[in-house]
């Protein structure tokens, strides 16, 4: 299905990010059943030497348990999933990983770090949907030549690897030049925030960080807690961990024994994505967030946030439409 006309078939037009570690089939199942598009990235499914491709298994949960759900409610189908691919010279089960992609027809592939002309074909040989991720307009234009369908801008205070660029000059500048889908990262956690990316001119938000509180999310608790606790003070941008810029926790930096207001900085080197093991320790420990989480205040359901930027989107709209007095700021129960 062309993606324009996925987000029209959505609840609200979201896609729930992938989130290295945290996003796992119970998070993408409930995310699609809730209506929006779920993902997760292929390098968090991983088995043991010898054992059955731990992606696989996830695929055909995720397809059976969504067919269910179609089975059962055909008023109100599950949104399409999608599977993010890390395409780096470093990521050595790209190629094993797409080939599970193409068996199971995964409808919308998110691809990072790197655009690969063989990957948005293969994407597209069984009709697929491919989304690059891009943090300015110079990769953008790039992952259109390569053959990407759509685009994810992530601006600044996206959680996890992200851009330095406010969303308004990214969105404005690959609007200039790009009409096809285009979804619009960082520091989106309310549904008013989502009707805001959508009147910049993106077709969908992209939401990462809110749903690390959730029960779904493979998170430890005090991950979560923290997410509840925090807000955009409460976040560093270095590129100390994985080599590539991004957001974290500051606290989660203090507990490893650094000072996150005095990070050396590092280089692209220490980027390595070697059979999914990227410096797990780096993602397990320091802890990933984009500058949005003042607007999350508790652990719920994955569902029940979604619910919640539903009914924040509906009432934004229609404040501008003039059908409600005043704007809100608190969030809405
Ligand atoms: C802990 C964490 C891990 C992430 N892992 C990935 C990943 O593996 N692949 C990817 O494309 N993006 C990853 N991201 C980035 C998100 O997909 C997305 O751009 C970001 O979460 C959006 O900003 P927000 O967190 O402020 O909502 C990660 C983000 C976080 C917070």
């Amino acid at each position: 299905m062309p993606f324009r006309e996925t987000i029209k078939s959505l609840r609200i037009p979201v896609v729930g990010s992938p989130l290295f570690i945290i996003s796992n089939p119970d998070l993408v199942i409930a995310q699609c059943k809730s209506g929006i598009v779920g993902s997760f990235p292929a390098l968090n499914a991983r088995e043991k030497d010898g054992e059955p491709a731990m992606l696989e298994v996830w695929l055909k949960r995720i397809t059976e348990e969504l067919d269910r759900h179609n089975q059962a409610n055909p008023d109100r189908p599950a949104a399409p999933y999608a599977v993010n691919q890390i395409v780096h010279r470093t990521n050595k089960r790209l190629e094993r990983d797409l080939e599970i992609c193409v068996k199971w027809k995964v409808p919308v592939w998110i691809t990072s770090l790197g655009a690969r002309v063989e990957v948005n074909e293969a994407a597209h040989s069984v009709g697929a949907t491919v989304l690059h991720d891009v943090i300015n307009n110079t990769f953008a234009r790039k992952a259109i030549e390569k053959g990407a369908d759509g685009l994810v801008a992530v601006a600044a205070g996206a959680g996890g690897h992200a851009g330095r660029q406010s969303p308004f000059a990214l969105v404005q500048e690959i609007r200039q030049w790009f009409d096809g889908p285009l979804v619009l990262s960082g520091a989106i956690a309310r549904g008013d925030s989502v009707l805001a990316a959508l009147a910049m001119g993106a077709d969908a938000a992209y939401i990462g960080s809110a749903f690390i509180a959730t029960e779904e999310a493979n998170a430890v608790d005090g991950y979560k807690q923290m997410i509840v606790d925090g807000a955009a003070d409460d976040i560093v941008y270095s590129d100390l961990f994985t080599g590539v810029w991004g957001n974290y926790l500051k606290s989660s930096i203090s507990a490893a024994g650094m000072d996150p207001e005095n990070l050396p900085t590092s280089d692209p080197s220490a980027m390595n994505f070697g059979s999914g093991s990227s410096k797990p320790k780096s993602w397990s420990e320091i802890w990933g967030s984009g500058q949005g989480i003042g607007a999350v205040d508790r652990v719920v359901p994955a569902a029940v946030l979604i619910d919640r930027l539903a009914a924040e989107y509906a009432a934004a709209r229609r404040r501008l439409l003039g059908e409600e007095p005043a704007a809100r700021s608190v969030a809405a129960e």
